[in-house]
């Protein structure tokens, strides 16, 4: 098989993640303090992938630019690619064709992480060049997702959101194909969410006789959409941390697989692994609890956190009650005012979501 170039998409407006992603896109939202987007262009890399193609949107794309570069800090070539308009997965797939030419390449939605990376599918994919293969796993709400029918392995049909999914096998936000996709892409229509839909287009494969191949997905997967899946994701990659302390510690304990990044201070604390502390962070007479991580240059005094994802820059401030199950903004500050009369004083971003003990 010739070589495989690689798709990432990093456009979308990420409606679930907002008001996060009124800023700021929600590919960049760090998981373990890297990026979401990060882990994908990683998985590529190290299937081999040398050349690969990053579709951004007009809003976004500046950002993603900055922080993905040219890609030689992951060891690929990165081509950028704008869409005007998320217009649907197929759409992206046809705005990139220039790009692809003739090559087959592994599409990956840039807000997807998979555990075990994908080398071992990918090499499925070139040993056995299918028109397309798809990713399936396990799922408790199918609804949420495009959904799978198979007749042993073959594929036989595959329903975008269905109201009542025909299995619980979900398409996992990575795709192999080859160049037949392009016209699959063309030949479709809209879908109800007025986009040209992935699914429809394998579905149009399959319908059309070409070979659609499925694999499971053992490890773990998550599609970082909504808040609830990023801690999950979150939870799960700090579970795979390794113990590293090259920050300052003054009269702190940390207990369990902890990383204190260089140029993090911890004063009177206590952080409880698996967490991962920012280098230039401080955290003053507080307890950090598991499955949290704190961006760099955070400061968190008098307070305490657990199952949180903090961004950088944020502040946290003699909370009354522990903070959990949060996501923090950059440069967002949560402090408990002094003085009277005692009132809430907020200015909350649109979208924002705020509960108060
Ligand atoms: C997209 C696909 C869906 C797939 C999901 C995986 O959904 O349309 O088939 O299961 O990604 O993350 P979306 O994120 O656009 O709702």
């Amino acid at each position: 098989m010739e070589q495989l170039k690689g798709l990432i998409l990093s456009g979308g407006k990420g409606t679930r993640l907002r008001p996060i992603t009124h800023t700021s896109a929600k590919q960049l939202v760090p998981v373990a303090n890297k990026p979401v987007l990060f882990y994908g262009i990683e998985s590529l890399a190290a299937a081999g992938i040398k050349e690969v193609g990053i579709i951004i949107a007009p809003e976004t794309g500046g950002e993603i630019r900055e922080a993905a570069g040219d890609g030689s800090q992951f060891g690929v070539a990165i081509t950028y690619i704008e869409q005007d308009e998320p217009r649907g997965l197929a759409h992206a797939v046809l705005t990139a064709e220039p790009f692809l030419g003739d090559s087959p390449f592994v599409m990956y939605l840039g807000d997807n992480l998979l555990r075990d990376g994908i080398s071992d599918l990918v090499d499925a994919f070139r040993e056995s060049e299918p028109d397309a293969l798809i990713l399936l796993t396990q799922v408790p709400d199918p609804s949420e997702f495009g959904v799978a029918e198979l007749d042993g392995e073959r594929v036989v049909r595959l329903v975008e959101k269905p109201k009542d999914p025909p299995s619980d096998l979900a398409l996992v936000g990575v795709y192999m194909f080859g160049p037949a996709v392009f016209d699959a892409a063309r030949a479709i229509d809209p879908s109800w969410r007025d986009e040209l839909e992935i699914t429809d287009a394998i579905q149009w494969l399959i319908d059309s006789g070409k070979r659609v191949e499925s694999r499971l997905v053992r490890g773990w997967w998550k599609d970082t959409g909504h808040l609830e899946d990023m801690l999950e994701a979150n939870r799960l990659v700090l579970e795979d941390i390794e113990r590293r302390i090259d920050g300052e510690l003054v009269d702190s304990r940390v207990e369990g697989r902890v990383v204190v990044e260089q140029g993090a201070r911890l004063e009177r604390s206590l952080i409880r692994g698996p967490a991962v502390i920012g280098s230039g962070s401080t955290i003053a007479d507080s307890y950090i609890g598991p499955y949290t991580s704190i961006a760099p240059k955070v400061t968190v005094s008098g307070s305490e956190i657990e199952h949180s994802i903090l961004l950088s820059g944020s502040r946290v401030t003699d909370l009354a009650a522990r903070m959990e199950a949060s996501l923090l903004g950059r440069n967002a500050t949560l402090a408990r005012g002094d003085g009277l009369p005692k009132t809430l004083r907020l200015i909350v971003g649109d979208n924002s979501e705020i509960a108060i003990p």
